[in-house]
């Protein structure tokens, strides 16, 4: 596992359009690996990318090549977020589709609680879906 940098733009591209319906373009990923707030972290197969602002993180996407998903790459890369935010003394957000229970119940295994939903939040093919907006808990309570 890596840092993300500014060459990764083309893989994060290709990664994601594996598990997403709205597609980022390359240019997209450049545009914010260019910018400094952006950082995250990286595997062959997978990575999640963040964005910080102040003592905040936020989880902007995250995601793993579908043939390699069930073998804790998603888990890995999670738990070294936490740890950079432990170090950091951030607090980390993020939103998620209600029915994505799998990377719900990743995030709830890992220490994070539903703080709030947003409705009707993704416009996807097959309707809209809300989003449940999840939180870290008590980081800077953490040891
Ligand atoms: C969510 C995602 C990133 C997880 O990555 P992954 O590498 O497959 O996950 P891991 O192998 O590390 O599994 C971690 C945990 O996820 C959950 N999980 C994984 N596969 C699961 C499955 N088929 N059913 C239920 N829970 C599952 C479990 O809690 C698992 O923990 P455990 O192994 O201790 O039981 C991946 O499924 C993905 O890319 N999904 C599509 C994009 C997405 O939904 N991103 C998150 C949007 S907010």
């Amino acid at each position: 596992m890596r840092s993300l940098i500014l060459e990764d733009a083309r893989d994060l591209y290709e990664i994601r359009k594996t598990s997403f319906e709205d597609s980022w373009s390359e240019e997209e990923f450049v545009s914010m690996l260019f910018d400094k707030s952006f950082f995250g972290f990286r595997e062959n197969h997978g990575f999640i990318l963040c964005r910080k602002a102040l003592d905040s993180i936020d989880i902007v996407t995250f995601c793993i090549d579908p043939k390699y998903r069930g073998r804790g790459i998603g888990k890995n890369l999670l738990s070294k977020l936490i740890k950079f935010a432990k170090e950091n003394k951030c607090e980390i957000f993020l939103e998620v589709a209600e029915k994505n229970y799998i990377a719900r119940n990743l995030y709830t295994s890992l220490g994070f609680r539903e703080i709030s939903l947003r409705k009707n939040y993704y416009k996807l093919k097959n309707g809209v879906q809300n989003a449940v907006v999840m939180k870290y808990k008590n980081i800077h309570n953490q040891p």
